[in-house]
């Protein structure tokens, strides 16, 4: 057996990498490790989805957005909310989840300099056949004065404004990976002592990819461009490495993962149903985009970069293209026509 790498852990990182941060105060420090151990108790209950007959299937109740909740959506929100508030180290939070932001009701957590926003599950219609899962976090500084209740403000940053931003994912493994800005970490749990250590450092992603991650069961809903562009994907070339594979699980933080690791692009266009796309800014886009930059990769939505769109509302949504620099290019110039 090879033997496991267990040189690092992840909050070893965290203080090593505390000064890194220009504003280091140990408060970002202490709020990641706050949802590393959020991270921890929603992985316990995933990893017991199908034994326990509770945790499985929709609880018939929608979110703002429409979409029909999921009982693990609605228990990983509650964990990720519970262990923020406990620590007074945010301000706020905003969730996928829940209709608007939440501003903490007890007067200490206004001190907190922090607001983030989350998708506490991500694909969580992946969980019932026992495919990977993710969660996504992206934190900012609050605009908005400390001391006071976080305001709306505090959350329609643009992206470009991310102090960190991560995802974890519940796979095979479970990861945690995640930026502050200075290159991009991934960390994998080691469940037989609940620790967990680094062992992806400085993830970067391949320049050229041979992956694309799109649902194209949506194809004849997407802009003559992009159908082009899929189509180009396809060719059977002699001279180059296409055609490209095609893989695509539908739950965006592991296709992302797998496209960042290998090499590839992810793809949510525009479509009849989704004129605006289906992925959240705030709560997918903008901490994917931060992480895919951080590791030399690029994101936009067919136009502009990603973490410059002003964002207008918690749960706008954009069309999405993210992934290796290569590939992103080819893109563009079906785009660009
Ligand atoms: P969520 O489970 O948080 O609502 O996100 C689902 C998202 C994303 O994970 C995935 O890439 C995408 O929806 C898949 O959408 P399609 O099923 O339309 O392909
Ligand atoms: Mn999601
Ligand atoms: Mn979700």
């Amino acid at each position: 057996m090879a033997q496991i790498n267990r040189v690092v852990t992840l909050g070893e990182f965290i203080i090593q990498n505390q000064n890194a941060f220009p504003y280091a105060t140990g408060e970002l420090s202490a709020l990641l490790s706050s949802l590393r151990l959020a991270a921890k108790v929603v992985n316990a209950e995933i990893n017991k989805a199908g034994l326990v007959d509770d945790i499985m299937g929709k609880v018939g109740t929608e979110n703002v957005q429409g979409e029909e909740q999921q009982k693990l959506d609605v228990y990983a929100n509650k964990i990720f909310i519970d262990a923020l508030e406990a620590r007074h180290l945010v301000c706020g939070i905003a969730s996928e989840e829940e209709d608007s932001y939440v501003s903490f009701e007890k007067e200490v957590n206004n001190n907190g300099k922090y607001i983030i926003l989350i998708d506490p599950l991500d694909g969580s219609s992946n969980i019932d056949v026992n495919v990977s899962v993710g969660t996504i976090f992206s934190i900012y500084r609050r605009v908005s004065k400390v001391g006071t209740p976080a305001e709306m403000q505090d959350f329609l940053q643009a992206g470009n404004q991310q102090v960190a931003a991560g995802y974890v994912i519940y796979g095979s493994s479970t990861m945690i990976v995640y930026t502050i800005g200075d290159g991009v970490n991934g960390f994998t749990f080691d469940p037989t002592i609940g620790v967990f250590y680094l062992s992806h450092p400085d993830i970067k992603i391949p320049a050229q990819g041979s992956i694309y991650s799109v649902n194209e069961g949506n194809y004849p809903y997407f802009k003559p461009a992009i159908q082009n562009y899929l189509k180009f994907c396809k060719e059977d070339t002699p001279n180059d490495i296409r055609p490209y594979s095609s893989r695509y699980i539908g739950s965006m933080v592991s296709d992302i993962h797998r496209n960042m690791l290998k090499g590839g692009i992810y793809m949510y266009p525009a479509t009849k149903k989704n004129p605006n796309g289906k992925l959240r800014l705030l709560y997918e886009c903008n901490p994917m985009a931060f992480i895919i930059e951080n590791a030399g990769g690029q994101a936009n939505d067919g136009d502009e970069r990603i973490l410059d769109i002003q964002p207008t509302k918690l749960h706008q949504r954009v069309p999405f293209y993210a992934g290796s620099l290569d590939m992103m290019a080819e893109l563009k110039e079906f785009i660009n026509g």
